[in-house]
């Protein structure tokens, strides 16, 4: 089934075509410029921005993959046709979504195909199943296959690391065929307040490090081995089953420690600290070291209260190198399997959204008449269904005592 997925949940325009999970082609248009100098994702813009650039980046990945949608001027002499189309309803920014939904419907509608809508969320789990349109894996290195037969666990671990997300998410997972699951997410925790990538994103603005800064943090703590500014891991001390995250109090340490707290309490206004270029690189190194641990616990814990040990970690923040290194120090160490979402596919793209519209079809998530499609909406806040960790262990998952 060849599908074409539309992605506009955030700052990103990305359309994508796939055959199963293979990529036939990817095409993502970024916004950051027109952000940039606002500090962060304006909405309206946002919207705005998705409207003008869809038509765009649709009409290339259709060519890039060489293929068309069915009732349209090229139609009659291709071989290879879309089947349906799909869509991210949810969760990211009302208007942002609205964009991408408003243009799906009209493409399904249109030429008389079925409209998949998509959660964002399975999407970035999706990114780690993607393969080459030779059906070669995206990994360069030879490793096992993420959940093939011959890996017995029925279910796996997901930490989901955004500038909107910090998820620990459990599915379980049974095969129908061999490309293709059906799979089922169960939320074991998120962030009660902001996501990691947030929190990298505000700091590093805080130190002048321009939008979004989790990539430039990790550019400059690469500079440093020094651990010399020391912040608090939040919710280090929290009861053994408690999987959430909170990252607003670290955020607000370290941009006081930025300011000065002195400064900010006596004018009132912020004066950042002059940081020397060692400074910088170290307290990058110091605050990302914080970051990624507070991850990390939490994901040790859930690996040890679930027995759950096929680890995935995706989404914007997974790109970071020494993230992914200690996230897969913590979980062989464990005597688990680690699958990092391959580096193309971290941020925010339609691929993968095209192949959790798969796993979607094959649950029956599918709007197939006008009227269903016209009536399939946004759903910004649209999240897994939650289960309280303790609760977790799924059938034929060890589980250890919480209370150990
Ligand atoms: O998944 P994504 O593209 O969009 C959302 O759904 O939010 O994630 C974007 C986030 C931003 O906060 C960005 O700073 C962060 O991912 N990010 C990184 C790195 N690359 C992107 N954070 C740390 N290190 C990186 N290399
Ligand atoms: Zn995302």
């Amino acid at each position: 089934m060849t599908i074409l997925a539309i992605d506009t949940s955030c700052d990103e325009t990305s359309a994508a075509v796939l055959d199963g999970d293979r990529v036939l082609s990817s095409v993502t248009w970024s916004q950051i410029k027109y952000h940039r100098r606002w500090g962060g994702v304006v909405p309206s813009l946002a919207r705005r921005a998705h409207t003008e650039r869809l038509p765009l980046v649709v009409t290339r990945a259709l060519r890039l993959a060489k293929v068309n949608l069915p009732n349209s001027a090229n139609s009659p002499n291709s071989p290879n046709l879309i089947s349906a189309v799909a869509v991210t309803v949810g969760p990211g920014l009302a208007p942002a979504l609205e964009a991408g939904i408003h243009y799906a419907k009209a493409l399904a509608l249109l030429h008389e195909i079925p409209l998949i809508p998509v959660n964002h969320l399975e999407g970035h789990i999706a990114s780690v199943f993607l393969k080459r349109k030779s059906g070669k894996s995206f990994f360069n290195r030879l490793i096992l296959q993420p959940f093939s037969r011959s890996n017995r666990s029925n279910h796996f671990l997901s930490l989901i690391v955004s500038g909107g997300h910090s998820e620990l998410v459990l599915t379980n997972r049974d095969f129908l065929l061999p490309s293709s699951f059906f799979l089922s997410h169960r939320l074991l925790g998120q962030t009660m307040d902001d996501a990691a990538g947030e929190c990298l994103d505000k700091v590093g603005r805080e130190l002048g490090l321009g939008y979004p800064a989790g990539p430039v943090v990790e550019q400059f703590a690469r500079f440093s081995s020094s651990r010399a500014y020391k912040f608090p891991i939040p919710l280090q001390r929290s009861p053994r089953t408690d999987l959430n995250f909170s990252f607003s109090g670290l955020k607000t340490a370290a941009i006081q420690m930025i300011h000065g707290t002195h400064n900010i309490e006596k004018s009132g206004q912020r004066q950042p600290k002059k940081f020397s270029k060692a400074e910088l690189y170290d307290f990058c190194a110091s605050f990302q070291e914080t970051v990624i641990s507070a991850l990390l616990l939490k994901l040790k814990r859930a690996i040890q209260i679930t027995g759950v040990k096929s680890v995935i970690l995706t989404g914007g923040v997974a790109a970071n190198n020494r993230l992914r290194r200690r996230a897969g120090a913590l979980v062989r160490s464990l005597d688990g399997q680690f699958y990092p979402a391959p580096k193309q596919f971290t941020g925010d793209n339609a691929a993968m959204i095209g192949l959790a519209a798969h796993w979607a079809w094959s649950r029956g998530e599918v709007a197939q008449t006008p009227e269903k499609i016209i009536a399939l909406d946004r759903q910004p806040n649209l999240n897994f269904e939650s289960v309280i960790p303790s609760e977790a262990p799924p059938d034929g998952a060890k589980s250890r005592d919480p209370a150990k």
